[in-house]
């Protein structure tokens, strides 16, 4: 898949995550056949204030690259200095136009966005006009139930020129409830001149092809389905390249990745912080038995971490 002049590997992107997405989960989810990654979203206003503290916090990698740099952002000035500021870190800039969080649609940013369309250009475009990077935004269908708006964002995202679009099928309002509605992204690429990216409760290889063959959808976007687990994308990829199924990782393999990340997280993570790594490795055990997660909540050092994997993941 080509994201403007942007060549892909694979078209099983990492979704943006924040609180999840540090550069060491970034890493390994390039490493297991993510074909582009991403950071969690940056508030423009934060990245236009304090350039060195937002770009030393998100702590960009060659060995990660190519990555997409997601900007939250309500003002058409702080989007375009973000743009300037962002550009020769990012491979591709990502306009987030569907974040659910309060605070984020009090800014008049995110999904505020779902309820005004008609305004949308006032941030995406400053984007587009000052970068020669591929330019995507990400959308959910509409602001709830009653306001299902799928057509009419892309439209307007067409009409502006993005180079992709990623649609989370699910209306703001809803959260994560209920199910993604694959019927919007059918309708979307149907009518689409530019790339669609699916996404939305993708939580095995089968999810994915499912999502691309009842959509036709040009690439798919994982969220949830990988977190502990950069498993799904070489999975993923190995299914709809190959038509190959491989099996789920057992805890060998789990204990691989996981002492992976950690290795870079002590190498490369600019912001470090016990908690994250804890985090990470409650998330590299699901299914794994519950006393071993027990016992990690218990965990107040690396070393006991490791030692926990060392003894219970063979
Ligand atoms: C912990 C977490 C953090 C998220 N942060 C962002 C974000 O920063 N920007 C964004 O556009 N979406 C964010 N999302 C939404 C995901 O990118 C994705 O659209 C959503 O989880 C649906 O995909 P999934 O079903 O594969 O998880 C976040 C989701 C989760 C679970």
């Amino acid at each position: 898949m080509r994201i403007g002049k942007l060549k892909l590997n694979s078209n099983v992107i990492m979704a943006p995550m924040a609180g999840v997405n540090c550069t060491s989960f970034r890493l390994i989810c390039h490493e297991y056949g993510a074909g582009l990654v991403s950071t969690p979203m940056i508030y423009a206003n934060n990245l236009v204030a304090r350039p060195e503290r937002v770009i030393k916090k998100t702590c960009f990698l060659k060995k990660e690259k190519p990555i997409s740099v997601q900007l939250v952002g309500a003002d058409t000035e702080n989007m375009k200095e973000a743009a300037i500021i962002i550009e020769k870190y990012a491979d591709v800039i990502d306009v987030n136009l569907g974040c659910p969080d309060r605070k984020i649609i009090e800014n008049k940013a995110g999904g505020f966005f779902s309820k005004h369309p008609e305004q949308i250009d006032k941030i995406v475009k400053p984007v587009i006009d000052n970068t020669n990077k591929p330019v995507t935004a990400k959308i959910r269908t509409g602001w709830n139930g009653k306001s299902i708006n799928t057509l009419k964002t892309i439209k307007i995202l067409n009409d502006l020129g993005v180079d992709a679009i990623t649609i989370h099928a699910r209306n703001v309002k809803q959260g994560y409830s209920g199910k993604a509605d694959l019927n919007e992204i059918k309708k979307a690429k149907q009518t689409s001149k530019v790339l669609i990216i699916g996404n939305g409760d993708i939580f095995s290889p089968d999810d994915a092809k499912s999502m691309i063959e009842k959509t036709k959808c040009d690439g798919v976007m994982v969220g949830r389905g990988c977190i502990g687990n950069p498993f799904i994308f070489k999975r993923i990829n190995s299914l709809l390249k190959d038509r190959k199924n491989t099996p789920e990782p057992n805890g060998k393999d789990k204990k691989k990745a996981f002492f992976k990340f950690l290795n870079y997280y002590e190498k490369y993570e600019n912001n470090r912080n016990f908690t994250e790594i804890k985090q990470h490795a409650m998330r590299f055990t699901k299914g794994v038995s519950k006393n071993t997660r027990y016992n990690l909540t218990k965990t107040k050092s690396i070393d006991e971490i490791k030692n926990i994997y060392e003894d219970d993941l063979r």
